[in-house]
Formats: C-alpha cells, structure tokens, sequence
C-alpha cells in the first residue's frame, strides 16, 4: 500500500543556510511518527513544506502514491494535510467556531454548522472542548486542542505536532497522547515532533532523526533506546549527566519573607512564602504548573505587585538592601537576573529584526548612554553566547526571527548569564531545547553556582530537579508546601508535596 506522505529528495535552502539537504522519508497510515533532531536540524522547515509555508527548491512530494504540489496551506488542507505549529494561529477574541470557520470557502459558511461539526469532533475524541467559548478565555492546552480540531474538521488525514508538548503540564500531555492514539487507531498518519525522548519512547511506533537538514536514519521505536538516539542527533557519543557538587560557601543572598501576592482580580497567587536562597547553591523550585512558580520569579524581579512581605537581598561585600518597592530595571541592574522562558519565545524582550549582538545590548548596555554605545562588549559576549551554547546561526548578526525556536531560546537564557548575576533565576529554562543543550544548560548553571551566584531554577522534570539541584522548594497552591534536600528526597515526596500543602516536611525552611 503506498505512503500516507513520502518525501525524496528534498532540499530547502534560506540564502547559504541549507535547512534540509535531500531528505528522503515516509509515514504511513495508523502510524505515529517521531521527528526528533537537535535545535536547528530542519524539522519544523520539512514540515513546514508538507503544510504549504515553504516550496521545496528540489525533491518530490506524495501523498497516498500520488505526487503533488503544495504550494499554500489551502494546498495542504486539500491533500489531508493539517499542521499545529509551535506559536498558535488563533485570533483571541473569536471563539472556537469561529476561529475553526476562518479561511472556509472564502467567508462562506454556517457558524452554526461548523459550531455542530466542532461539536461532533469534540466529542467523538473527548476534547470537551466548548464551541462559542472564546479563545482569550482559554488555557494553553485548550488552545492547542482547538488548533487540533480546526485541522480535523478540514478533514486533516495526516496530522503533523510542533513540539505540542513543550508548553503542556504532564498531565495534558498524557490526555493529548490519548488523543493521538485515539487518531492512530482511526488510521490517521501523525508525525510529532518533540525534544522529551520519554515522549518518543511511550507515544511513537517509528522515530526519524534529522542531523544538520539530513535525514540519518528511521528506527522502529521498540528497536531503540534515548542513548543511541542522541547518539544519532548529535551524530556522536555524548554523555548527559550534570556535575553537582556540594554548595560552595552558601551565604545568604535573597531572604523571602511573608510574601504575598494577588493578581488584578484579587485572587491569591502567592501566600505568606519565605525562604532563603544562598550564593554558591542551587534552589530548585518545583510544583504542579500554574502553584505559583512564575509568579514567585516575577515578585522577586519587581514585575508583580506585592500585598504584603520582604525581600531582602545582600549582594556580596555589600549591605542587605529590600528589592520590595523597587523598579525591574534597579534590581536587574542591582544583579537579580530573570531568564523566563514565555510560551512565545519571542516575547521575552528579544527583538525578532535584530542579531544577537544587538540583542545583548538591549540585555546590559541598557542604561541610557544615549545611542552612541559600544558595540565591543556585547559582541563580544553574543560571541561567547554562540560558541558556548552552539547557537546554530550563520552569523551574531543574523536576525534571531530567522533562527529555530530552540536557538532563540540559547539567545535568551544565555544573555541573562552573560550579564554576570549574583542571582540568577531561570523558569523553564531548557523548554524547546534538544536533550543535548539541555544538559549544556544544566551544567552552565553548575557553573554559575561554582562562582557563587545564587541559582533559583524553576524546572518541570523533576528528574533533572533532584540531579541538578541542593535543595528544592516545592510549591503548591502559592503557597510553601516543603524545602527538602535534593540529594536525600525522593520523586515521591516531592510529587506528594506537590499536592498537600502543609506535608511532612511543613514549613521546613532552613
Ligand atoms: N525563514 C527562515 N529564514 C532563514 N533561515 C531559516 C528560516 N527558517 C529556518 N531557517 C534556518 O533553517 C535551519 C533549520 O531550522 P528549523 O527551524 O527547521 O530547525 P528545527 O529542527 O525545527 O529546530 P528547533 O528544534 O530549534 O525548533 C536553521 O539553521 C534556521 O536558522
Ligand atoms: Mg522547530
């Protein structure tokens, strides 16, 4: 039987940069299809070429033995083709009929035909998705499933995922997993591109590794393993493991007291919080999504209003002062760094139409000295940026909107650790990022904690939590739920923690 899609050949250039260079590669029906290679390795180009928003410069497309020409995503949808890309495509203030309608036949169609037909799609696969709920109004994971039935309902028979999973809680992506299997026995072919090898080994039948716009080779899933996989992205032997020593002369360098916030709606997002954080240690943060974690990180950075509570932060040789009642931009400048890593990674204050060189001034050269300012320093720290973190770039002033998703993300995190802290907190700092600079992430933060900076790391595997960290503070509810030891813990308390406040471990601050 032929191929739900077949690609020979294909090659994609942008300029010198060669996205995918002859790739050859198929899937077929009542398959899922794992697309996994390092930030930068021409998967999302690839798809974006079964999708209709790039033409291939050579090679040939299938589709069930037939060759076609896809040159729009209209294109796409015709020949059962339906993409949900990493940034959402969904206007705000429509609901999800209406967003599902757009692009129909011209404007032409039946809002309540196309409400009963979300409808159908919603219940058939357990969406529990509510037709006229408008999309500002929605979660992520709600999001997302809307884009999943706007494609369903143009009749999508091959189904291709951009790392849906890297803004999902674990439990959203186990019920999206669901979904896809559900879809799997209903022999769609779905290709699903994601960085989290536990994914690929659950969900996957097949798994295709890209390096460097290549396609290396195709494996069956129950015929691999996550070692011979990175192996096969990085194209060499490679070791994931982090470097934890023992805290370095820990000093207190951020004492929290009593913190509490609401948001403009009066609700609690934090309550009564209070820790230490030290120089020379790492501070994980843990907790189901949505406990409190980025609102934690944002009082601290000046970014939330605070009802009640201290913050006090001594910055080495120099007097305890209190960040409460400060500007961003006084503790930024003061050494507090934030690298939150938003769900549109070009949210963050980095500038799309710039290079990576401007983008660093924006980061520390930012302290009005008006527009004559040097351009020697940030260069040079764009260039420490790009070898450390190999950012796959063609140049440090190549506009960072032209780079892969994970790529953008080194750009940022590795900014704020260019602009040498003395705290240095990161919330999701390796989302996006392939497994390999993952750990270089990891590592760097090892680093950080060497020299003495006091590292709050706000992280959603908690694996990697009790590797990388001394100790993790784990928050449920807003509130302070137990700070254990990172190397005596187990995932069990903490995961419990996660879900009772006021555990065992109670108020346990050191
Ligand atoms: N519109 C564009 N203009 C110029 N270069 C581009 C464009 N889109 C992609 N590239 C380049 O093509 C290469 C492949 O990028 P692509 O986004 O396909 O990688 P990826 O495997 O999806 O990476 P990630 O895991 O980080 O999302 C990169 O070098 C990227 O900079
Ligand atoms: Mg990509």
């Amino acid at each position: 039987m032929a191929h739900a899609v077949e690609l020979k050949n294909i090659t994609k250039r942008f300029g010198h940069v060669v996205a995918n260079d002859k790739v050859d590669l198929y899937v077929d029906n009542g398959v899922i299809m794992s697309l996994l290679g390092e930030n930068g390795s021409g998967k999302t180009t690839l798809m974006n070429m079964l999708a209709g928003i790039y033409y291939p410069d050579e090679g040939q497309i299938f589709v069930n033995g037939k060759e076609v020409s896809i040159r729009s995503p209209k294109d796409a949808y015709e020949n059962g083709i339906g993409m949900i890309h990493q940034h959402f495509k969904l206007i705000d203030v429509f609901t999800a009929a209406q967003n599902v309608a757009l692009g129909i036949e011209d404007g032409k169609y039946d809002l309540k035909k196309v409400a009963a037909g979300v409808k159908e799609i919603s219940d058939k696969y357990g969406f529990g998705i509510d037709p006229n709920k408008k999309i500002y109004e929605m979660s992520v994971s709600e999001k997302q499933t809307v884009e999943i039935i706007k494609v369903l309902y143009r009749g999508a028979n091959i189904l291709i995922l951009d790392e849906p999973t890297a803004v999902l809680t674990p439990q959203e992506t186990s019920k999206l997993f669901t979904i896809l299997k559900a879809m799997r026995e209903d022999g769609k072919a779905i290709i699903l591109i994601t960085h989290k090898l536990n994914e690929v080994m659950e969900v996957s039948d097949v798994v295709a590794v890209l390096r460097k716009g290549q396609h290396i080779r195709t494996v069956r899933t129950a015929e691999t393993d996550p070692q011979q996989l990175t192996e096969m992205m990085v194209g060499r032997a490679v070791t994931l493991n982090i470097d934890r020593m023992d805290p370095v002369n820990p000093k207190p360098r951020l004492t929290v007291a009593g913190l509490t916030c609401t948001d403009s709606e009066g609700v609690s997002k934090l309550e009564d919080v209070g820790f230490i954080a030290y120089g020379g240690e790492i501070l994980g943060i843990a907790g189901i999504a949505g406990s409190g974690q980025k609102e934690l990180l944002e009082a601290i950075a000046g970014l939330r209003h605070i009802s009640s509570g201290s913050i006090i932060y001594t910055p080495e040789g120099k007097n305890p002062q209190e960040l409460v009642g400060k500007t961003p931009m006084e503790i930024k400048d003061a050494g507090v760094a934030l690298a939150f890593v938003p769900e549109d990674r070009l949210g963050m204050g980095l500038v799309g139409g710039m290079g990576m060189t401007e983008n660093m001034m924006l980061r520390t050269w930012n302290k009005g000295r008006g527009i004559f300012v040097n351009r020697k320093e940030p260069e040079k720290v764009a260039e420490q940026v790009y070898e450390f973190l190999e950012v796959v770039t063609p140049s440090i002033d190549y506009p960072v909107r032209k780079l892969s998703g994970g790529n953008v993300q080194k750009v940022l995190v590795g900014r704020e650790i260019a602009s040498s802290p003395s705290v240095l907190m990161s919330a999701y700092a390796v989302r996006g990022l392939d497994i390999n600079t993952s750990y270089i992430i990891y590592n760097l933060m090892e680093g950080q904690k060497a020299k003495g900076v006091a590292v709050i790391f706000v992280g959603e595997d908690l694996d990697v939590l009790l590797q990388l960290a001394d100790r993790i503070l784990v928050l449920c509810d807003g509130k302070v739920s137990g700070i254990v030891d990172a190397r005596t813990t187990t995932k069990e308390e903490v995961g419990l923690l996660m879900t009772q406040v006021g555990g065992a471990a109670g108020k346990g601050a050191k």
